[in-house]
């Protein structure tokens, strides 16, 4: 895409919902999270966010506990309006019933777990079922990946591994915008100087060894009908997705780390910090909570969402022995 593009369209989206705002007619151009015959007008002006938790798989990580969820992911959330509940693992199906009645939306976050055969990928699965189906009944609730969380949804939504070797380990890039992004709900409201910078600049963070190419992906019928590209990047040769949205679900997927910008300072040139990076990390999480406000879901008193915050945790300073400088353990 043109840089002279970007800056248009993005004008244009505002533009366009400004009149919307005064009743005019204009739905045919709306950006996607606009519109939905189901969506209600709803603004939950105190958002929750479920993040999973995920095994802890590598040694250093053991003594404090069998699951874990990277601080950053807590500090992204809150940074933009919204506070965090931890999705345990190994819950019951009840208490997962119970919890997703009562957040407003869910974040999977990266690391490294199986795909297919974790309990990470099983509860994920549960919530993203749940997700679907609730959207459908007009009951807006938003699901959101990151990193090994975006390589998840695209195998929980065609039920295979289609990923490819990329060895994509501590880059930061630049991002090549598809012509969908300009329509697209995740990119609408950032300002164009951003979108542009994000173009020509590396201000994404990339620490992936496998990616889900635009060929698999493009060959694959369930992921072509459920999701948009909406920005791909390319490296050793494979060009893969790095940015997707679906088409009628509140489901978004960033193969890089929105989160590490402005939390994680492990000395590697994958995190950029410079004013840009640090403010795509800010509207990244001002639409996700901004997501979160259309959902109504509440806990059912005072005392149960109390328990359920992150609040009663407090993170451990683990930078001089992982990549994460620091985590939550449960369990
Ligand atoms: C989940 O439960 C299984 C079976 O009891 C146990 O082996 C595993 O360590 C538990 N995992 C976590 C993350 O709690
Ligand atoms: C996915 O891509 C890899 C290499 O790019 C290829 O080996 C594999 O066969 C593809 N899988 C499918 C199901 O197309
Ligand atoms: C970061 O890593 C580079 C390359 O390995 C090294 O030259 C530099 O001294 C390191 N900086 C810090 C602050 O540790
Ligand atoms: C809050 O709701 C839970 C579950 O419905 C219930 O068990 C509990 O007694 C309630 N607590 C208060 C203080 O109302």
């Amino acid at each position: 895409m043109l840089r002279g593009d970007m800056a248009s369209w993005a004008g244009l989206g505002r533009a366009l919902s400004a009149c919307c705002l005064l009743g005019l007619f204009c739905s045919a151009a709306l950006p996607f999270s606009l519109q939905g015959a189901n969506e209600k007008a709803i603004i939950n002006e105190r958002p929750i966010i479920g993040i999973l938790a995920q095994e802890t798989d590598f040694k250093s990580f053991q003594k404090y506990g069998s699951s874990y969820i990277g601080a950053s992911y807590v500090k992204f959330i809150e940074s933009a309006g919204a506070r965090v509940v931890p999705i345990r693992l190994n819950r019951s199906d009840e208490e997962y019933d119970k919890i997703f009645s009562s957040i407003n939306g869910i974040l999977y976050p990266g690391g490294s777990v199986s795909l297919e055969t974790s309990e990470f990928a099983r509860v994920a699965k549960i919530f993203y079922n749940k997700a679907l189906e609730a959207n459908d009944r007009g009951d807006y609730f938003p699901v959101w990946g990151t990193c090994l969380g975006h390589q998840l949804l695209s195998v929980l939504t065609c039920g295979e591994d289609l990923l490819t070797w990329t060895n994509t380990d501590g880059f930061a890039l630049p991002l090549n915008f598809t012509p969908d992004a300009k329509n697209s709900g995740i990119f609408q409201d950032f300002p164009a100087d951003l979108l542009q910078q994000m173009a020509s600049e590396p201000l994404t963070s990339n620490f992936h060894f496998w990616s889900l190419s635009v060929q698999n992906f493009t060959n694959n019928e369930k992921l072509r009908n459920f999701y948009k590209i909406l920005t791909t990047n390319v490296h050793n040769n494979v060009d893969f997705i790095s940015t997707m949205e679906a088409h009628r679900y509140p489901v978004y997927g960033v193969q890089w780390h929105p989160e590490k910008n402005p939390y994680e300072w492990k000395n590697s040139t994958g995190i950029p910090h410079s004013k840009a990076a640090v403010k795509v990390t800010y509207y990244i999480a001002d639409f996700l909570v901004s997501e979160a406000r259309k959902s109504n879901h509440r806990f059912p008193n005072k005392s149960e969402e109390t328990n359920a915050l992150i609040y009663n945790f407090n993170p451990v300073f683990t930078g001089p022995f992982s990549s994460f400088d620091q985590a939550y353990f449960f369990d």
